[in-house]
């Protein structure tokens, strides 16, 4: 997966998809440094993206979760329940790990973002999107 943006990935809510598009924006930068494998410490850039990844999903997660409350969303338990699941995974990337094996380290992340936006994005909130929609409250 080369992260880059594609129209199928749009649940035409614009904010959302602004919010997830910047999901993209560190995979693809996650995928950059992984393809330069050069031997060369990048230590503090894997630690980057890693802050940058909990500060996403803090405020994006809590943005969907805030949404889907408002408009009873009817999987709203099993929604917070994936977001948590990629809250845990994040907070388990440490630095010793990182400093162990950089290079495993950002093909784990990179694998890890793929499984996120293939099984989350374009399937879990496609779901709510979808919900939303035919209950009328997003158009
Ligand atoms: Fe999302
Ligand atoms: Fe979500």
């Amino acid at each position: 997966m080369s992260f880059e943006w594609k129209d199928r990935y749009s649940l035409n809510i614009p904010e959302i998809d602004e919010q997830h598009k910047r999901l993209f924006e560190i995979g693809y930068h996650a995928y950059n440094l992984a393809m330069l494998n050069d031997g060369y410490d990048h230590y503090d850039e894997i630690m980057t993206i890693v802050d940058e990844l909990l500060d996403y999903v803090k405020y994006h997660f809590e943005y969907e979760e805030k949404l889907l409350e408002k408009y009873n969303y009817s999987k709203f338990v099993s929604h917070c329940n994936e977001h948590n699941f990629y809250i845990d995974k994040i907070a388990h990337i440490s630095g010793d790990k990182v400093d162990a094996d950089q290079q495993k380290a950002i093909l784990d992340i990179l694998n890890f973002l793929s499984e996120w936006i293939s099984n989350h994005i374009l399937i879990t909130d496609r779901q709510y999107a979808n919900e939303l929609r035919e209950k009328g409250f997003i158009k």
